[in-house]
């Protein structure tokens, strides 16, 4: 089967035949599909250009969301592994059309370890396909479900790799707007907190001065902003990594409900609780970085560079209990007061 428009050339991986048969790395692989990628602009394709699924078998579905299915792919000729994003054309409205170039163009930005590489994409007949790294540790929803919770060190070296990538997101005026462990992956299974951030379907690139309006998120990560419809930022990102450190230190959830509409209340309230039978053993640090990005002003709220500067990071940082950090205060009060009396 041909295409008719393509807007990176993958079976360029196939007309390379020096690489006919040799297995290449992720990294040759990326270089040669990438170096083909195009604008979203349509190119009229050469006919004898192979389509997506004379170059890949995709017997393999690992993944599906609203508007997608994810399958592995498998390069015929190299047996590179990778994952397809595959969009149904006739259930896309022209508003998940523009969603889909954005997300595209968002992916063309970005190059960093802890976000997944976009090899190339594809128009055919039926069909939209987004070519990326696979990454094989699945979802980090479902290793904190395995887990029942995070170590506080294992969650502290996690977020800071999130917050790193978002960092550098927002460094670029980009805003994912759908962080959620759904949308987060473990780069292998052997590891708890090497990631990839994934699903930039609803991110957005934005100038300084833009503020957003559109609704959109997942129900128990959306920002109590957007809940409120009032124009939003960047900072939408800092309250969902809230909820995902609250969930990583215990299991479960700050904010939840009966229906959206209580859940979005107590969202909008931003009230929510340290439970003392799951907390008591949690460090006074990892309390305040998950309270300064719960936090509903989102002119107070934490931002991913202040985030990764926060005390919960310092090395050999061993979080202290505030009232041991107050009986050394006073210590240290009493000690200089009584030098001072000398
Ligand atoms: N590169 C990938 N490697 C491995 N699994 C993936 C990859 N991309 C997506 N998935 C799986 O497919 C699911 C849906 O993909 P996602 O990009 O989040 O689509 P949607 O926008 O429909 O939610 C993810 O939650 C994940 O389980
Ligand atoms: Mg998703």
């Amino acid at each position: 089967m041909t295409s008719n428009y393509q807007f990176s050339v993958l079976n360029n991986v196939v007309d390379s035949s020096s690489q006919k048969t040799r297995r290449i790395s992720d990294c040759q692989f990326s270089r040669l599909v990438s170096r083909w990628a195009l604008p979203w602009t349509s190119v009229k394709k050469p006919s004898t250009t192979p389509s997506i699924i004379d170059t890949f078998d995709m017997n393999k579905t690992i993944g599906s969301g609203a508007f997608s299915e994810v399958k592995e792919g498998i390069h015929k000729e190299n047996g590179t592994k990778c994952a397809v994003k595959i969009f149904k054309k006739n259930v896309l409205k022209s508003s998940d059309i523009s969603y889909l170039k954005e997300e595209i163009r968002v992916l063309q930005c970005l190059n960093h370890p802890h976000i997944i590489k976009l090899y190339g994409v594809s128009e055919e007949p039926y069909h939209y396909y987004l070519v990326t790294e696979l990454v094989q540790g699945g979802e980090l929803l479902r290793r904190v479900q395995t887990k029942k919770k995070y170590s506080e060190k294992e969650a502290k070296t996690l977020c800071q790799n999130i917050f790193d990538a978002i960092t550098y997101i927002h460094s670029k005026n980009i805003v994912h707007r759908d962080l959620k462990p759904e949308n987060i992956l473990l780069i292998h299974e052997h590891t708890n907190v090497e990631i990839k951030i994934i699903d930039f379907g609803f991110a957005k690139r934005i100038t300084p001065s833009t503020s957003l309006k559109t609704k959109c998120g997942s129900p128990f990560y959306v920002a109590p902003e957007i809940l409120s419809k009032k124009p939003y930022t960047t900072q939408v990102d800092l309250w969902s990594i809230g909820v995902i450190v609250y969930l990583l230190l215990v299991g479960y959830l700050p904010f939840d409900g009966n229906d959206h509409p209580q859940l979005y209340r107590k969202i909008r309230r931003g009230k929510f609780s340290f439970h003392a039978k799951h907390w008591s053993e949690i460090s006074h640090d990892a309390k305040d970085i998950t309270s300064s990005l719960l936090t509903v002003n989102p002119d107070s709220r934490l931002t991913a560079k202040q985030a990764l500067h926060h005390k919960w990071f310092w090395e050999g940082n061993n979080s202290m209990d505030p009232r041991a950090e107050e009986i050394i205060r006073n210590f240290h009060t009493s000690t200089n007061d009584v030098i001072h009396n000398q």
